[in-house]
């Protein structure tokens, strides 16, 4: 089934790179479907309209100015969001439905997890709801899984136990739980409740693959009540696009086309994640003893990154030469493609885990906090297409960081990993086509919304 033109959406993003992509990328999705779609944003991290000439947006005032969002106040900002954007969002929704309500209809508002005030103002629309869930369905599972946590007694979290299986969600540690390791726990976990109710909402959204989730997503159907549709990797069904809130710098491909096929480890950690300076000097010293040539994603707004590297005694530029290159931003999906990357050393936020799947690109998985240290533990010991790097990056590493980026790429001790990478990259190729999983979930995701 297929929408007609006056068919509209309203698409919710969360203002964070890795929330604002899969939600753009849908949209992109569903406009190929026939859905005129309107994009409401937060003022902060606001996309760029010129990337998508197709869509409408529409600015919510968030009432938050000079925002500085790192690990550490990440919740706080996110629930500010959803007192600040309610009532802006309902208001600017009702002028544009008495503006031009006669010509087209709001088919649903379509929400980011995390935006989860927008259930309220559909409701008081009297327009569906359904929820785009950005993470992995095996993180979700987590969340799932806190009442039973807490009746039980293994909440509060215990320093002695974080080593211990968590029971029904194996192979998870307790220090794998997404909130194990955040100074506000309490706050996470109450966010963590508000984003996994769905409320009114009438299905959820999942960017992820039954190839990659199965168990997982057969799982978490049977604690939800409504409908479920797996449509991705989002990111391999639309044309590539650049929505980033850093400008992506070039020069990497040129440097990548002079390199070796499979030979280039990359090293990024995705938007929020930083590393200390400590262990970014025991980075430099590891990539370069590799002996791999690397490509390494230094972001120059950690405030740290650049001026580390810049210090670095002069036989680290020596030992280096022409095999390293680092950028501040790297267009990291047309990295991921190329066939000189053999490797991705990342902080396995869900959107590089999938970009790197779908790319056969096996991982060295380090991961900072929240859902990265499911998906970490997922990638190594259900998937098998990854290392998981528990080390810290401390003195001493360096060898280390040697052996594992060689275990990964060259050493006979990684060809089992190499070799499910690509297994694993002809199954997502498969779900995407014309009756894959993927494709057919996006037909019922589309006829759900016309029929809501
Ligand atoms: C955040 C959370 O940290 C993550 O755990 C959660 O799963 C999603 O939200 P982020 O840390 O930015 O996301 O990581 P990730 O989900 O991997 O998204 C990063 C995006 O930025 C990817 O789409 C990646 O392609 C892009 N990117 C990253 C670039 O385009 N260039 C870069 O140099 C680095």
């Amino acid at each position: 089934m297929e929408a007609q033109r006056q068919n509209r959406l309203i698409l919710v993003p969360c203002p964070f790179q890795g929330h604002i992509t899969p939600m753009l990328q849908l949209g992109t999705i569903l406009h190929s479907k026939g859905f005129v779609i309107t994009v409401a944003h937060t003022k902060f991290n606001s996309p760029n309209p010129s990337q998508y000439p197709d869509f409408n947006f529409l600015e919510i005032p968030d009432g938050l100015s000079d925002l500085n969002v790192s690990s550490k106040n990440f919740v706080s900002v996110l629930s500010d969001f959803n007192i600040t954007c309610k009532i802006p969002l309902q208001e600017a929704l009702t002028q544009m439905v008495k503006t031009d309500g006669h010509l087209e209809k709001i088919n649903s508002i379509i929400y980011d997890e995390y935006m989860y005030f927008c259930n309220d103002v559909a409701n008081h629309l009297q327009i569906p709801s359904i929820i785009l869930s950005t993470s992995s369905a095996a993180n979700m599972l987590t969340y799932q899984a806190i009442p039973r946590l807490v009746k039980d007694g293994y909440i509060p979290l215990k320093e002695t136990m974080l080593l211990d299986p968590v029971p029904e969600l194996q192979p998870l540690r307790f220090k794998d739980l997404p909130f194990s390791n955040f100074t506000d726990s309490d706050g996470l976990l109450q966010l963590i409740s508000e984003a996994h109710k769905t409320r009114t909402s009438s299905a959820i959204i999942w960017n992820t693959a039954k190839c990659l989730e199965q168990t997982q997503l057969a799982q978490l159907g049977q604690g939800y009540h409504i409908p479920f549709f797996p449509i991705g990797p989002m990111h391999k069904m639309v044309p590539p696009s650049c929505n980033n809130v850093l400008e992506e710098d070039h020069k990497c491909i040129s440097w990548l086309d002079k390199q070796t096929d499979k030979s280039v480890i990359y090293v990024s950690l995705g938007s929020i994640a930083f590393m200390d300076e400590k262990e970014i000097v025991e980075m430099a010293w590891g990539l370069a003893n590799s002996k791999q040539p690397f490509l390494w994603v230094v972001r120059t707004d950690s405030g740290i990154d650049e001026d580390v590297i810049k210090k670095l005694p002069e036989s680290f530029e020596e030992t280096v030469g022409e095999r390293g290159c680092t950028v501040n931003w790297a267009p990291q999906k047309e990295v991921l493609a190329h066939r000189a990357v053999g490797g991705f050393w990342s902080h396995c936020g869900w959107n590089s885990t999938i970009e790197s799947v779908s790319e056969g690109v096996p991982m060295i998985c380090q991961s900072y906090f929240g859902d990265q240290k499911v998906n970490a533990r997922h990638l190594s010991q259900v998937l098998g297409v990854g290392i998981q790097w528990e080390n810290k990056l401390e003195r001493g590493e360096v060898v280390q960081v040697e052996i594992v980026i060689r275990r990964l790429m060259v050493d006979e001790e990684g060809k089992v990993i190499r070799h499910k990478a690509k297994e694993l990259k002809e199954k997502i190729e498969l779900s995407i086509r014309q009756g894959g999983s993927s494709s057919s979930s996006l037909n019922d995701l589309v006829n759900h919304i016309l029929l809501s």
